[in-house]
């Protein structure tokens, strides 16, 4: 039954919401957001809980955030292997950075909602046809068409389906024996078997005696065999995001229950915008992206919209200004954030500030180019003396050649290759593990 019915977290109808699609069918959107509500929730307030603690203490330095995955999820990319490939990719890291930075790392997906875009641009141009532009599977269609391009609010249903069944598959892959450290480790043996990756034998081979020394001292606790991968997503369409929010049946409070952890993106931080009110109404861990162009005074009224009363955890900005910008615009943001006092904590994604066109038409971006705005991160917080917490990228579990450079040296012919994202280019498989490591050298050397 559609009813009229108005939820506490409806004010942000009320506010200027940027990237909504336009929807031809309103009936039908109000018909599939009721049809939501009704659905169980894909996450559960408690691990958003438990989430939130641990983003406090990678504030504090006791911990450092890893969260990857993709641009954008498809609902055709949606399958076993290529779940099951991104999150080995991701545990493989977090291996190489456990043992790197000493630090438990906190594992996040950009997986099981990530299916909506922010455009630059509401229309795209190809050869003199203009048509409104791919908004992420949640939304339309990729295909260059005027029907696909219409936004359909059954989407909204089905991302709820491809989240629901991606969550149980990545239940069972981590708490099922799967995710073992043992396992982890074995595979990481194969990637600095590989001659382009051997500088990083060294490390990987600490870090085998480090495992065979917890063998050998019968270290066969939980903690090595099931490990907590969290899910995050761009919490972009109002609509969806607010036939999430749940009344909480412990305590009556509010939670979004289709992700963990709920980011908002650069095009959308209006700190009086529809975004930051409806994520200003619940519990869950929230970020904002922030860009090169954000003040002071920027950040500190999200914080006085998000987190006024400074609850540690609760809020995470990722800086993206890329790597010619980081150093000159990060620290005098932090220091002004340090003299504010409320706990922030700061996570660098090094993708989105680096992304260029080749003259034959490839959006990539150059793997030398995002470790140097990772570094830029890091110099900055020292520089500072305030903590870098974490790392968000972009990335595949396939081999596929989308970001140029590593160590294996892929130029900008080879983009033809593979080049299979419908937005922004990921690291690869091997690229993402080379980042792996050399983050690791990184957070030893702070
Ligand atoms: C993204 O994370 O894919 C994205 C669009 O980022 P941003 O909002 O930082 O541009
Ligand atoms: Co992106």
């Amino acid at each position: 039954m559609i009813t009229n019915e108005t939820f506490p977290w409806d004010g942000w109808r009320e506010r200027e919401a940027a990237q909504q699609p336009q929807y031809p069918d309103t009936n039908r959107l109000r018909e599939v957001t009721s049809a939501l509500r009704s659905r169980p929730p894909l996450v559960f307030a408690g691990e958003a809980d438990d989430l939130r603690t641990q983003m406090a203490s990678a504030g504090r330095g006791d911990a450092f955030i890893l969260m990857g995955g993709d641009c954008a999820e498809t609902f055709h990319d949606t399958t076993a292997d290529q779940i099951r490939l991104k999150i080995q990719t991701i545990l493989q890291m977090a291996v190489v950075l456990t043992y790197g930075a000493s630090l438990p790392i906190i594992k996040v997906g950009r997986i099981a909602g990530q299916y909506a875009k922010p455009r630059s641009s509401d229309m795209e141009t190809r050869d003199g046809v203009s048509l409104p532009s791919y908004r992420g599977d949640a939304v339309n269609d990729f295909a260059f068409t005027e029907e696909a391009r219409v936004p359909d609010p059954q989407r909204l249903l089905d991302m709820y389906q491809y989240s629901a069944s991606s969550l149980n598959l990545i239940r069972a892959f981590t708490k099922g024996g799967y995710a073992d450290m043992r396992h982890v480790h074995a595979w990481n043996r194969g990637f600095t078997k590989n001659p382009a990756y051997a500088r990083y034998e060294a490390l990987a081979e600490e870090i085998n005696r480090a495992v065979k020394f917890m063998e050998a001292a019968g270290a066969d606790f939980e903690g090595l065999r099931v490990v907590d991968l969290y899910s995050a997503h761009e919490a972009l369409l109002l609509e969806y995001e607010a036939a999430m929010t749940r009344v909480d049946s412990r305590g009556g409070e509010f939670y979004n229950t289709s992700g963990h952890f709920l980011w908002i993106g650069e095009r959308t931080r209006d700190p009086e915008g529809a975004h930051v009110e409806l994520l200003r109404k619940v519990r869950n861990p929230v970020g904002v992206k922030i860009s090169q162009t954000a003040t002071a005074d920027d950040l500190k009224r999200l914080m006085d919209r998000l987190n006024p009363a400074g609850e540690p955890g609760r809020l995470t900005f990722i800086t993206r200004m890329g790597a010619s910008n980081i150093r000159d615009m990060l620290p005098p943001l932090l220091e002004a954030i340090k003299d504010d006092g409320r706990p922030v904590t700061w996570v660098s994604d090094p993708m989105h500030g680096n992304t260029i066109a080749t003259a034959s038409g490839y959006k990539t971006r150059d793997f030398d180019t995002i470790m140097d705005e990772v570094e830029g991160f890091f110099e900055s917080h020292r520089q500072a003396g305030t903590i870098p917490g974490g790392l968000h990228i972009e990335l595949t579990g396939d081999d596929v050649t989308e970001v140029i450079g590593g160590s294996e040296h892929l130029d900008e012919l080879r983009l033809t290759e593979r080049y299979e994202t419908l937005v922004d280019p990921r690291l690869n498989h091997q690229q993402s593990l080379e980042m792996a490591f050399r983050v690791a050298e990184l957070i030893r050397g702070f």
